[in-house]
């Protein structure tokens, strides 16, 4: 691409080209003329079968978007993640998820050393502790067994645990309550263990800093609980409190012997993180073997990324179909609609993955993008969404791109519930792409007067990620194909998918106004901008009339 920009290159014109020859088609045209494409635009691998027909898209289409792909080196690029090679530059890394679920004979370098056998030493000891916890062999303080696990994380240590907890629910030890606490809005704590006793509770503080503030004060707050519940002192936390994290020193600091604790590396970003050590509450519920089936699912995922043809490989094939809406036609979104209840967190935890890596406005080098970046995923599982924003994807002005996912065979079988399940989803996907012309209408004998609200322009693009049932296993590769389809497009612009600095203003000012809203006796004078310095100064007035008035 030389010194070009992006959008100057010659794939990137092509593609401007094409898209006008796309505008004049609609998808009812681009199924008339060519029937086969129903079954040509799919592809199958692992037991994922991913049909991308109801695009708006043509071969030509795919031809000139893996062209993009290879002007911008994705396969090198896929090479230097794999390789461990540090392609987060702005954090000067390796990112190597990939590498916590390589089989035990693998071996990727990091700095000199192969870290596969670093990984499975880890999963070796999680195994090990959470068959103490599931079989009773581990007490708490009091003797009594643990039956209460609570994850307490933010960001990254939390959503892939809560998502997998939700999503795995099936396979989870009944006899085992799991809770997840990550705001620091102290309801969340309250509410988690409110109904919980202490001396069969156990706490995961999963933070691969420790030192974010939000899961230290929980954790400090789980501590001071657990004590006072026990009526003991310190000694208890060993029986108690395990901690996940990448940082011993902080660690042994908050009061956790580091027997406790399980590691992870800097090479592992928090996002990518569910599959490392940052699982174990996932493990626990599912058990080993479950979580050993889920990381081989990552894995062959992983592979077919690394090797399959573009033309067939299904993270590529969605990241740049991501790229074609959000750069060519102005998308603003993706919706992510699972029709199967137990994903009900999945879109939220794409939401991280996705919007954390890909929410960039310079290029690696540091040069402003000259494209729109990342889109913003979102979603609920199906049918309730149709029931509430799905007016808007049918008959709205903006194009939305969908993603359904389903299962043909339910965990549970219900009664006809799955069959209608399943035709609902098969009914968006046609109501989207084809529509209701106002001849269809008309013909239905509706007044003229109704008729314009009552058409369904159809065109509207989507996915249909199809699927036997919902494994541990599948679980695995529906992650690794998010993952591997946000590389896929962070490569097209070249961002830097892997850091997060974004993320970092906020938490410094909150830092310098929590001394102001918490001391009364600073004085009320602040040096914000006028809106801030007026909050906080109202905030503390009504918190002190509120405080007079309780007490
Ligand atoms: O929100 C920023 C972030 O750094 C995320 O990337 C990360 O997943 C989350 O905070 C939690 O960080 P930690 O695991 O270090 O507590």
């Amino acid at each position: 691409m030389g010194n070009l920009s992006l959008t100057e290159s010659r794939a990137w014109k092509a593609l401007l080209d094409h898209k006008k020859n796309i505008d004049r088609k609609h998808l009812r045209q681009l199924f008339a003329d060519d029937p086969g494409r129903g079954e040509r635009m799919t592809t199958e691998d692992i037991g994922i079968f991913l049909d991308y027909s109801k695009n708006r898209i043509t071969d030509q289409t795919l031809k000139l978007l893996i062209k993009l792909a290879n002007q911008a080196e994705l396969k090198n690029r896929i090479e230097a993640m794999f390789s461990g090679e540090k392609i987060n530059v702005t954090e000067d890394r390796a990112v190597l998820h990939v590498a916590l679920r390589a089989p035990k004979g693998s071996k990727i370098m990091v700095d000199g050393k192969n870290v596969i056998p670093l990984v499975h030493e880890v999963l070796d000891r999680m195994t090990d502790f959470s068959n103490r916890v599931r079989s009773s062999q581990w007490k708490g303080h009091t003797g009594k067994r643990i039956r209460n696990i609570v994850n307490i994380g933010i960001g990254g240590s939390d959503l892939g645990p809560v998502m997998a907890y939700e999503a795995l629910r099936y396979y989870s030890d009944r006899n085992l309550t799991f809770r997840f606490v990550s705001n620091i809005d102290g309801i969340d704590f309250a509410e988690a263990t409110r109904d919980l006793n202490p001396d069969e509770t156990m706490f995961i503080v999963s933070s691969k800093t420790f030192t974010t503030i939000e899961t230290m004060t929980n954790a400090q707050t789980a501590k001071e609980w657990l004590l006072k519940g026990l009526g003991v002192d310190a000694g208890a936390v060993a029986k108690h409190f395990v901690a996940v994290s990448t940082n011993a020193k902080k660690v042994s600091e908050f009061g956790i012997d580091t027997a406790n604790m399980f590691g992870f590396w800097d090479w592992v970003g928090g996002r990518y993180s569910m599959d490392s050590a940052i699982g174990l509450s996932t493990m626990l519920a599912i058990g080993p073997e479950h979580f050993r089936s889920m990381l081989k699912g990552f894995h062959e995922m992983d592979e077919h990324f690394r090797n399959a043809p573009f033309e067939r490989n299904m993270p590529v094939l969605m990241g740049l179909l991501a790229i074609w809406y959000n750069n060519f036609f102005g998308a603003q979104t993706i919706a992510v609609l699972p029709y199967e209840n137990y994903l009900k967190r999945f879109p939220a935890y794409l939401q991280q993955l996705t919007m954390e890596s890909n929410g960039k406005q310079v290029t690696t080098d540091g040069e402003k993008v000259t494209c729109n970046t990342g889109p913003v995923y979102w979603g609920e599982p199906g049918t309730n969404g149709q029931h509430s924003f799905y007016q808007l994807i049918h008959q709205g002005t903006r194009l939305i791109p969908c993603d359904f996912i389903a299962f043909v065979n339910p965990l549970i079988q219900v009664g006809r519930h799955h069959d209608i399940l399943m035709a609902n989803v098969f009914a968006q996907a046609e109501a989207l792409a084809f529509g209701k012309t106002a001849r269809q209408v008309r013909t239905e004998g509706t007044p003229e007067w109704l008729v314009p609200h009552r058409v369904f322009n159809g065109n509207r693009p989507s996915n249909m990620i199809l699927t036997d049932r919902l494994t541990p296993d599948t679980l695995g590769k529906l992650v690794a194909l998010y993952e591997h389809s946000t590389f896929t497009q962070s490569v097209i612009w070249n961002i830097d998918a892997f850091d997060q600095w974004g993320v970092e203003l906020g938490k410094v000012l909150a830092q310098r106004i929590i001394p102001e809203i918490e001391n009364p006796s600073t004085l009320l004078e602040f040096n914000h901008d006028g809106s801030t310095n007026n909050l906080i100064r109202r905030y503390r007035k009504m918190k002190n009339r509120h405080n007079n008035k309780t007490i």
